[in-house]
């Protein structure tokens, strides 16, 4: 029966198997499903089920296509079935030309000799040339179990070694060409070199199952550590995902979520710690063809990259590459992994429980783009926040399913409206710290009612605060100083302090201080050790500042001190820095589940849903404060 496979793929995209079936069992929606009682054998509740692309009944194990269900109610032949249910769609099926009947047999003789190369490789893997490499991928942390379940094999050291195992099935060269497994030999005519030698082999399957092509990683380290099958008459890079014949099964059963992740390791990692809905491209970025694959068997996948510089563009891309294709069915989730770490490394170190908190963390579409399109970005100008606003507007103009593009356009807006809500005015006008001699007189600026967000100022305020109670305080940096080391304080006094306040803390991270003289100890120490670095004034810009919080006096509680000073390094770090923290966070808690891992996550998340009430943090502190210059 030699029609064009896409032929069929558009024959069955053009035929939804629900309202097809629905003409002859009454359905009923069941989640994403449709249910309902079997045709095929006598049943009072419904255990026959719809889905996308195919229907299963679990009383009587019947399944197929809309062109199996057609041969099976109407009794017809597959070539009647097909021209039924083309006539329904429209569509002509194409007359078999000689051309196609050939290229039919072809592709049937590469998946054969695909097949037949894939056996050869996996006996070599288990004979004593293979040796290296089965130690290799057990030392990697593969069971034999998944070592046979993906088919893994030795390539051979080449030189025709592939072609000597394949001879005696009767596989001419030339077949082993066409499939990709050799390449013509530069200067010999009609001779051919393999094209993998001295690789560990991962054969490649369509969503069918069949063997299209190959991947080759090299034994430790070497370039290119990847080698993929070229493209050939049943392989094509953009269309194809590694993993995605298993991934589609486990997932139709609801063993698994859809997850895309980036290489070869990941999907068979994932795929032994339990997520067997583990796909991967093939090294380059995700393709719309690809996206189209993943949607047959998904409405929401989940897309898991990189939490590094390269990850964030892959997703940025990704997002982009998206948006025309989406629609209320069909969307994407963003999973973020600990910086430099692939599902492979993490699950490793953390096991399957680690990689279940990734997955927990994962952002839908809209939420991820606008993150993605904030990074990075100046929003201190009204040039800066009117760029942005264009470019949140632009991306929603890109869905072409109109309500979910309005729906999108608004939600992003809604979004850049709330991050931009005018910080309500304080009460008491900001007074400028003790004047130096020779310092130019500032005048109080006062906030004029209803003022623009003024960015600048706002932050200023937020980093004096923040370093009072620091200052006040030392010991907490013994508890915060990872934290403190990230943010990014404005230029200036609040810059040199931080610089000035870390140096301090290493250095004294050195010197042994018992515990009862600690505390006292230490803010003598360092003021000294900020008059000794020419951090005299800076110190004084702080303190002398009214309007601090409570939490800047030396009274508070140490418990409070710490919660003040969290919630000032909320608004300095920033939304997507926090969303970030507060994922990462989430990972600890379900990796360590401790007080403190708990603690952290309660603290960002309140700091975090502050920042997006558009509080600056400052309300109650200029009310109220006890600056130690007020008083
Ligand atoms: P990575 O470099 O992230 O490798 O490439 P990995 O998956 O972590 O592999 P291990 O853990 O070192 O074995 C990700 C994917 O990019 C493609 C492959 O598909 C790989 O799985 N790639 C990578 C290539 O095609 N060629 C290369 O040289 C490297
Ligand atoms: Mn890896």
């Amino acid at each position: 029966m030699a029609l064009p496979p896409n032929f069929l793929d558009e024959l069955r995209a053009r035929t939804p198997l629900a309202p097809l079936i629905g003409r002859r069992v009454r359905l009923t929606r069941n989640g994403r499903q449709w249910k309902g009682c079997c045709p095929f054998h006598n049943e009072k509740t419904p255990s026959f089920y719809v889905y996308d692309d195919h229907y299963h009944c679990f009383g009587c194990g019947q399944h197929g296509d809309a062109i199996g269900f057609t041969m099976q109610t109407e009794g017809l032949q597959f070539r009647e079935a097909i021209e039924r249910l083309a006539g329904e769609a429209g569509l002509e099926v194409p007359r078999e030309s000689p051309r196609q009947v050939a290229r039919e047999a072809r592709a049937k003789d590469i998946h054969e000799v695909l097949q037949a190369a894939c056996e050869a490789m996996q006996r070599r893997l288990r004979g004593v040339e293979g040796r290296p490499a089965l130690d290799y991928l057990r030392r990697r942390g593969l069971t034999d179990e998944t070592i046979a379940r993906f088919g893994l094999g030795w390539s051979g050291g080449g030189r025709g070694a592939l072609a000597s195992d394949l001879k005696p099935l009767g596989i001419e060269p030339r077949q082993l060409a066409e499939a990709g497994l050799t390449k013509p030999a530069e200067g010999r005519e009609g001779a051919f070199n393999d094209f993998f030698y001295n690789r560990v082999m991962f054969p490649i399957r369509d969503r069918r199952g069949r063997i299209v092509s190959f991947g080759g990683r090299i034994l430790g380290d070497g370039q290119p550590k990847y080698l993929n099958g070229p493209e050939t008459d049943v392989f094509s890079k953009r269309r194809t995902l590694y993993g995605l014949d298993m991934a589609r099964e486990a997932v139709f059963r609801g063993k698994a979520r859809l997850i895309v992740a980036e290489g070869y390791m990941d999907v068979i990692a994932l795929h032994q710690a339990g997520f067997e809905g583990a796909v991967a491209p093939l090294g380059t970025a995700l393709t719309p063809e690809q996206m189209e694959e993943i949607w047959r068997v998904t409405p929401e996948p989940v897309l898991c990259l990189d939490g590094d510089a390269a990850g964030l563009r892959a997703a940025a891309r990704a997002s982009e590459m998206v948006l025309p294709l989406i629609g209320t069915e069909r969307t994407l989730h963003f999973a973020t992994l600990p910086l430099g770490q692939d599902p492979d490394d993490l699950i490793g170190k953390k096991g399957a429980a680690g990689f279940e908190a990734v997955l927990a963390g994962a952002r839908p579409l809209s939420t991820a783009l606008y993150d993605l399109m904030a990074e990075g970005r100046a929003l201190g100008t009204p040039e800066g926040r009117a760029a942005f606003r264009n470019d949140l507007a632009a991306a929603a103009g890109r869905i072409s399913d109109k309500s979910l593009a309005a729906e999108y356009r608004r939600a992003l807006l809604d979004r850049f409206f709330e991050s931009a809500r005018p910080q309500r005015p304080a009460r008491q006008p900001f007074t400028p710290g003790p004047r130096k001699n020779g310092a130019p007189f500032r005048p109080p600026t006062r906030l004029p009612p209803r003022a623009a967000p003024e960015a600048g100022h706002a932050r200023m305020e937020q980093a004096r605060c923040l370093l009072a109670i620091t200052l006040a305080h030392p010991w907490l940096l013994d508890e915060v100083e990872e934290a403190f080391a990230l943010l990014d304080l404005p230029h200036g006094n609040p810059a040199a302090l931080q610089a000035g306040l870390l140096a301090w803390h290493a250095g004294r991270a050195l010197t042994d201080v018992s515990e009862a003289e600690g505390a006292s100890l230490d803010s003598a120490d360092l003021v000294d050790h900020l008059n000794e670095t020419g951090l005299e004034e800076a110190r004084a810009w702080v303190m002398g500042a009214t309007g601090l919080p409570r939490e800047a006096s030396p009274d508070a509680q140490p418990a409070e001190a710490l919660d003040g000073w969290w919630h000032f390094f909320g608004f300095l770090r920033g939304e997507g820095a926090l969303v970030e923290d507060l994922e990462a966070a989430g990972r600890d808690l379900v990796a360590a589940n401790d007080a403190a891992a708990q603690a952290r996550v309660i603290r960002l998340s309140q700091a975090l849903s502050a920042l997006r009430r558009g509080e600056t943090g400052l309300e109650a502190g200029l009310e109220s404060g006890v600056g130690s210059a007020s008083p």
